[in-house]
């Protein structure tokens, strides 16, 4: 959560205006405030905005100058107000500090300063970092004030640091993101790339321990703790700009819908060696567990069954509740970490204690240079490409999509679950177009002044709902509950009325007639019965049909719940792409 953003030798002379274009393309990590602070050309001091609110139609007043930084947030420590949003400055105004994570030392180091006279502006725990330097800089270089007042701090944390004395940006990182951007004369220091990416795709993702520090005339990596120099491992990304841009879409979460027909087929492309190296672990007898969070858990429960269908048992678990069962991982285990960002803070510590136990873990994620890939033996990239709305879904269908491989690969059929995604994507390429999105509107019509709506579905079906539930929940604000068809009569059924609205999902397998009985029995108190699947039944009040794709049907399924989503979520004033409270991702336990 919060995003970090500093340039160096900004090659406009509007620094501020660059780190405010590059700040709305970071505002999925945080959105309640937004600061910048630049160094102006010709004066030591620094001058700072910083405003509550979302940055989208934001403008700065700063002045011109080539150094300044940024930040986007999204609140822990101290209420959502300007004087809490960052940057924060010390006493002398000669520092400004960017933070992401929680400084969970805070109150004792901030005892501290105010019994050395330290005055304090805001709530946060982020302000006493700047204290601490401005502490350290009376008898420190610069360099070992920061690198020393980072190293006091506890926690999962990353920082920038301007001090505009000697036009120097410092950035340290230990369990946040960063990664550093090389332009032609000038760079850049970020959270995540689509900041920079309009300048440049030439990248060094940070790795815990280490520090950069950015100059007008150099750019130079550090081990944060010994303080010795270390040599960068810059890669070329294939990031397009057009990735981060919404393309003519009014927002990224359509933008990123729509381009499902895309990104599921080329799954069926990629990361062949990589699934087969992890089918070869699994063909040998190791036992598979899955962990996620959020979306990226109906992932691993809906490759639960995959890998079922396929006769190979796994397990799956919500990261955040691993920890009483990661004493069972060992040597014969493969730990399969499903992530969107590889960032989040419950998916990481399931995925070291299961390492510590001696598995293999093999990492399922979308964004690069992230942690967990740094952690893992196998790194299956899904390749959805940058996912800018805070609610997932093409990285969601990418992953599952990857999974559905996998669980052929053990058995030796890729080849045709390979050619069953490419179909998949023709299938789409027809169904997934403006005639939909019309027919999902007009049903999102229907709904939109319904409070509380329920889902059911059967096996594959069953996460799908979970699924679909979720990106309703997330984009509009409405309570939605998804459960297995099987569990209707057990207490569910209690809380179905006349016309509360229903979502029977269903694709055209052997428990379909099971899931139709579900779907008359909700009738029968009352529901309204919204079906979900390919294939007509007198039991649907109404229909979206999808396109039958076997069993792969739960990906357009899955679909229309992101879509309509989407539309409930504009109906009723909420911004699909930064819904309220959430974050993209949760770097915090
Ligand atoms: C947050 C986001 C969700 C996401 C989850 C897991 O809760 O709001 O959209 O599914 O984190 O994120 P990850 O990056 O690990 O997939």
């Amino acid at each position: 959560m919060c995003g970090i953003f500093g340039v160096i030798n900004d090659q406009t002379n509007e620094a501020a205006q660059t780190i405010l274009t590059g700040l709305k393309k970071l505002e999925y990590r945080g959105y309640d405030s937004w600061g910048i602070a630049i160094k102006p050309g010709s004066s030591d001091s620094l001058l700072v905005e910083k405003h509550v609110g979302k940055i989208g139609l934001a403008q700065t007043s700063l002045p011109q100058g080539t150094i300044a930084i940024g930040h986007t947030r999204w609140a822990t420590h101290g209420g959502v107000t300007d004087a809490n949003a960052h940057p924060h400055l010390d006493c002398t105004k000669k520092i400004a500090v960017l933070h992401n994570g929680i400084v969970e030392n805070y109150q004792e180091l901030k005892v501290k300063l105010l019994e050395q006279g330290h005055t304090f502006i805001s709530e946060t725990d982020t302000e006493i970092i700047a204290h601490l330097i401005e502490e350290k800089l009376k008898n420190q270089s610069l360099k070992k004030a920061v690198f020393g007042t980072f190293k006091e701090l506890v926690g999962s944390n990353a920082i920038a640091v301007l001090h505009g004395k000697s036009e120097t940006i410092i950035a340290c990182r230990n369990g946040s993101p960063l990664v550093v951007g090389m332009g032609v004369a000038d760079a850049y220091v970020a959270s995540d790339v689509p900041a920079f990416l309009k300048f440049t795709n030439n990248v060094h993702f940070l790795i815990d321990g280490e520090s950069v520090i950015l100059t007008k005339k150099s750019i130079l990596l550090y081990n944060t703790d010994s303080g010795s120099e270390k040599k960068f491992s810059w890669s070329v990304l294939d990031w397009k700009v057009e990735d981060a841009e919404k393309g003519g879409y009014p927002h990224f979460l359509l933008k990123e819908i729509m381009e499902q027909k895309k990104t599921i087929p080329k799954t069926a492309q990629i990361n062949l060696v990589e699934i087969e190296k992890t089918a070869a672990l699994i063909r040998a007898g190791k036992k598979i567990v899955l962990a996620a969070c959020g979306t990226a858990s109906y992932c691993a429960l809906a490759a639960k069954y995959f890998f079922a269908q396929g006769g190979i048992h796994a397990e799956s678990y919500g990261a955040y509740e691993f920890l009483p069962f990661a004493q069972f991982c060992n040597s014969d285990t493969v730990f399969i970490a499903i992530s969107q960002s590889g960032e989040t803070a419950d998916t990481l510590i399931a995925a070291k204690a299961a390492k510590k136990n001696g598995a293999t873990l093999v990492a399922l994620v979308n964004a690069r240079g992230s942690t967990l890939e740094r952690l893992a033996d196998i790194t299956i990239p899904v390749g959805a490409g940058p996912e800018i709305a805070v609610v997932s879904t093409k990285a969601f269908t990418s992953q599952l999509a990857t999974l559905y491989l996998l669980s052929h690969a053990v058995d030796g059929t890729i080849a045709k679950a390979q050619q069953n995604l490419t179909d998949l994507g023709n299938a789409l390429e027809k169904w997934l177009d403006v005639k939909l999105q019309k027919q999902v509107v007009e049903l999102a019509k229907t709904l939109m002044d319904h409070e509380d709506m329920y889902l059911v579905g059967k096996h594959l079906n069953y996460p799908a709902t979970m699924e679909f539930a979720l990106k309703i929940k997330e984009a509009s604000y409405i309570h939605a509950e998804p459960f297995a068809a099987g569990e209707l009569k057990h207490g569910v059924i209690t809380l179905i009325q006349k016309g509360t609205p229903c979502f029977v999902l269903s694709s055209n397998d052997r428990v379909k007639h099971e899931v139709l009985s579900s779907a008359a029995e909700l009738k029968a108190r009352g529901g309204h019965i919204v079906g979900i699947a390919p294939y007509e039944s007198l039991e649907f009040d109404s229909l979206i049909k999808t396109p039958d794709a076997g069993d792969l049907t739960i990906f357009p399924n899955v679909i229309v719940g992101q879509l309509l989503g989407y539309y409930l979520g504009v109906g009723r004033g909420a911004d699909p792409d930064k819904p309220r409270n959430l974050a993209k991702s949760v770097t915090v336990k």
